[in-house]
């Protein structure tokens, strides 16, 4: 970890007291702070009781040689410069001094302008480094987020999570604790090492422990004490790091991201605490988008079923407004929903799909609803209707189209209901409509009405029979009728084996 100070901190490693003071001299007046040591026992006290940024060392000393020494400097996990000294200016120290993870070397005797030249050189190599790390580990963090983002799934969420920190951390343990706030019954996922995968049944965490010392910002990161955070241990297990960053939410935290090293040279440090902390914080955004949208669907679905027996129901309601003015009169009982059984088998003789066929269907039942303004005497007359009487039922399909047309669920059937009344050759109405300008509702319904009203009934007049309906429908075929129509019709008819209706029948 480099220093926040801008006076960088030497630590001079030499045998040799001369070095070590003409070094001190002149590194102190050229801005830095400089500690000496005499051999590398003394550099490593100094190293693990202090910060420093660089060691400076001589590559002969007793007891420890300078490489001896960088090789622990690495193996301790200290990030810091290290540049070997050495009278032996050879190739082969060079590249041993190289491959035992020094950063430089100067030869003895130096200039003191070439230690400076190579402090600086060393200084700016570490800070590329670091920039480096950091851009690679803000790069890493990013694509994780944006993992997680795109993410509905909580298994997916939480599957991210636990790898991301693998990786990143190393950690013998991992836990992702959601306390009671669990959704599907999820309250945990754990992750062990390959180093600890024998002991992991013995390995308890303390859970409410933890719970209790989180707060909001309660991010913490312990390198001694931590074995108070265990319910039980197996002996063989040490605790060397613990690191534990709270999932926040809004108006508190679901639960934890723990992370715990058994691993002597593993230690978490301030940029595992960081990179934890922030995938926490989006743990836990996502896990709530993720509640939010799993509810908002349930809300919806709740919405669409309220709304689908809101239309039934009103469904429903306009079939008995069209039974009910059928109702008082005996000649046309059962009328409308034998339009609907006609209209239906004609649609699926002609292969439509069957969402028209249902259409159909249920616009056949509605075709004459705009007869709920007329009297039910005019209706049922027996003798001719008069001119005014002609032109007051001729209403009926404008009135039938005006009731749907507020409704927006039936708008789609009025066509069949404002144009059952058009004929083939264009002489119908209410709007005169020809051939297949003439909706295919319309064209089907008509058929179906004309059948129905010849074979039933009627105040003015006895049925006929089916034998004279169907010669009838024939010979007006092409004019009053599509003759597709009629033939798909009698096809369907005759396939159906309906031979009459009577009133009851349907
Ligand atoms: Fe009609």
């Amino acid at each position: 970890m480099t220093s926040q100070s801008t006076r960088k901190t030497i630590l001079i490693v030499d045998d040799e007291m001369v070095i070590r003071d003409v070094l001190e001299d002149f590194l102190s007046s050229e801005g830095y702070d400089v500690v000496t040591v005499s051999n590398g026992h003394s550099a490593l006290n100094e190293l693990e009781s202090d910060h420093y940024d660089a060691v400076l060392s001589d590559l002969m000393m007793p007891e420890m040689t300078g490489l001896e020494l960088i090789a622990e400097i690495n193996n301790r996990g200290y990030k810091i410069i290290t540049i070997i000294m050495t009278g032996y200016g050879t190739i082969e120290t060079a590249v041993a001094a190289m491959k035992s993870g020094a950063f430089d070397y100067i030869l003895k005797p130096f200039k003191m302008d070439e230690v400076l030249s190579v402090l600086d050189r060393s200084f700016e190599r570490l800070r590329l480094q670091q920039e480096n790390v950091n851009l690679k580990e803000t790069l890493n963090l990013y694509r994780i987020s944006e993992t997680i983002a795109k993410s509905r799934e909580v298994d997916s969420i939480f599957g991210t999570i636990l790898d991301a920190t693998e990786i990143e951390t190393d950690a013998d343990y991992i836990l992702l604790y959601l306390g009671d706030r669990s959704m599907d019954g999820f309250s945990g996922l754990q992750r062990f090492s390959a180093r600890v995968k024998e002991q992991k049944e013995t390995i308890k965490i303390n859970v409410d422990g933890l719970s209790s010392i989180l707060t909001d910002d309660g991010v913490f990161l312990e390198n001694d004490e931590i074995k108070q955070y265990f319910n039980d241990l197996p002996t063989v297990l040490i605790p060397r790091s613990l690191c534990c960053v709270p999932l926040k939410v809004p108006g508190g935290h679901l639960g934890f991201l723990l992370v715990v090293s058994f691993t002597r040279k593993i230690f978490f440090r301030e940029g595992h605490r960081k990179f934890l902390s922030i995938l926490g914080s989006r743990a836990a955004t996502s896990y709530e988008n993720a509640r939010l949208f799993s509810e908002l669907k349930d809300t919806n679905n709740e919405l669409t079923e309220a709304n689908r027996t809101i239309k039934e129901n009103f469904r429903q309601t306009i079939v008995g407004f069209a039974r009910a003015i059928e109702q008082n009169d005996p000649y046309t009982r059962g009328h409308s929903d034998r339009v609907a059984v006609f209209s239906r088998l004609i649609a699926e003789q002609l292969d439509l799909p069957l969402s028209f066929v249902e259409d159909i269907t249920f616009a056949g039942q509605l075709h004459d609803i705009g007869k709920i303004g007329i009297s039910s005497q005019k209706l049922n007359k027996t003798g001719k209707l008069n001119a005014p009487e002609i032109r007051m039922f001729r209403k009926h399909p404008e009135m039938g189209k005006r009731i749907l047309e507020p409704i927006p669920f039936m708008r789609h059937l009025i066509s069949g209901v404002y144009c059952h009344h058009e004929k083939y050759d264009g002489t119908g109405y209410p709007q005169g409509l020809a051939g297949d300008e003439i909706p295919l509702m319309g064209r089907i319904i008509a058929v179906a009405d004309t059948y129905d009203a010849m074979t039933s009934d009627r105040s003015y007049r006895k049925a006929l029979n089916r034998e004279v309906a169907i010669h009838e429908l024939e010979i007006n075929s092409g004019t009053q009728f599509d003759p597709d129509i009629v033939r798909a019709f009698l096809v369907a008819l005759e396939k159906s084996g309906i031979e009459d209706f009577n009133d009851d029948g349907l």
